[in-house]
């Protein structure tokens, strides 16, 4: 189905209100080929947006929004350790991750409530709780923009780092992810020694429903449900730099949040800078950044995208001047 300067006010988590001059949703994949065959602008912009979770449009967008909105959930494979699920890029990442639960597949659990779209978990290679995608993603289906022809991806061939993938690199703008197929264990494994988890969740009594619950309730106490309050999560990505550095940060600072990174980088919990600036409560415009978690930025009922920027960069600024550490949005800006 395609539009003409359609409001993206429902389709963003943030509910920034922008129109777009095209707007394609579609529900099987022979109608995203047809419309990429005879319809697709090709001398316009384009952006795939899933559950418009991570974005943030920052003015009208003069070009296409390509939206999938096709189901389904199947098991493709099973041995005796493992299922392969295939899901379409189009389901919620949260169905799929009640799906799981409800077959007793171990693997998708710590990743219970992120908002969005299956189809964004390779992208975005979204992650919590000790978890990421990666770790389940088996391989990535995907159609080609340019010629329509179709592409598999094995977990290895994604390049998949903290929050990144080769679907924003060598092939961004260029494929178009139509469904996911993930291997699940059959086996109970859990994975909780992400710091808070341990006080929520009993690992001797733990069960699938047990650890998602347990998550949600972990979510729900710092993170703005989108449907109350407009949000993107995780505004900025935590912040990997030189491990000489973070430690002469954490003379200065002992309290500092850091965990260790891959080849002698660390990690630092951009909340705790953002907080440790007293940020928590602080607006500009209709953008405020949430009370509860200082990472996530919100929209107060009207903020424009451009709120949202001048908060973001302020607080940039103030990061930068104070620990001379550059966060990084997470969210994508349109
Ligand atoms: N912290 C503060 N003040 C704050 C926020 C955090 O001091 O206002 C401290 C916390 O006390 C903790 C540390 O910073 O010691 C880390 O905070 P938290 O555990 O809340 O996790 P995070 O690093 O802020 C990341 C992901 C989240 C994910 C959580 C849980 C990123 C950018 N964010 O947040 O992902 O849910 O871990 O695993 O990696 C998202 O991407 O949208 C998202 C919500």
């Amino acid at each position: 189905m395609q539009f003409n300067n359609h409001s993206i006010k429902n389709f963003n988590t943030f509910g920034i209100d922008a129109e777009v001059s095209i707007f394609f949703s579609y529900n099987d994949d022979d109608e995203l080929i047809s419309f990429l065959k005879k319809d697709f602008r090709k001398d316009l912009p384009f952006f795939i947006l899933g559950g418009g979770s991570n974005i943030l449009f920052t003015k009208n967008f003069q070009g296409t929004i390509i939206h999938p909105e096709t189901k389904g959930i199947q098991i493709v494979e099973e041995t005796k350790d493992f299922v392969l699920v295939n899901a379409a890029a189009g389901e919620l990442w949260d169905d799929f991750v009640q799906w799981t639960v409800d077959h007793g597949f171990y693997g998708a659990e710590n990743l219970s409530f992120i908002p969005g779209c299956v189809g964004a978990s390779p992208v975005q290679n979204i992650g919590a709780y000790g978890s990421e995608a990666k770790d389940i993603i088996h391989e990535v289906h995907c159609i080609s923009i340019d010629d329509q022809s179709l592409k598999t991806l094995s977990n290895e061939e994604c390049n998949f780092d903290y929050r990144d993938s080769i679907f924003k690199h060598e092939l961004a703008g260029k494929y178009i992810v139509s469904s996911v197929t993930y291997k699940l264990k059959k086996e109970a494994s859990f994975n909780l020694n992400y710091g808070s988890l341990k006080n929520v969740i009993d690992e001797k009594t733990a069960t699938l429903q047990k650890v998602r619950d347990g998550i949600i309730s972990v979510r729900k106490e710092k993170l703005p449900d989108p449907k109350e309050i407009g949000s993107a999560g995780s505004f900025f990505k935590n912040p990997i730099i030189p491990s000489a550095q973070a430690e002469l940060l954490k003379q200065k600072f002992p309290n500092i949040v850091t965990y260790p990174a891959k080849n002698e980088t660390t990690k630092i919990a951009a909340g705790w800078l953002i907080d440790s600036l007293g940020f928590k409560g602080f607006e500009i415009g209709g953008a405020k950044v949430h009370e509860k978690q200082a990472l996530v930025l919100t929209n107060k009922g009207n903020a424009t995208g451009e709120d949202v920027v001048s908060l973001a960069k302020h607080i940039q600024s103030k990061v930068l001047e104070q620990y001379e550490i550059f966060i990084e949005p997470e969210v994508i800006y349109l």
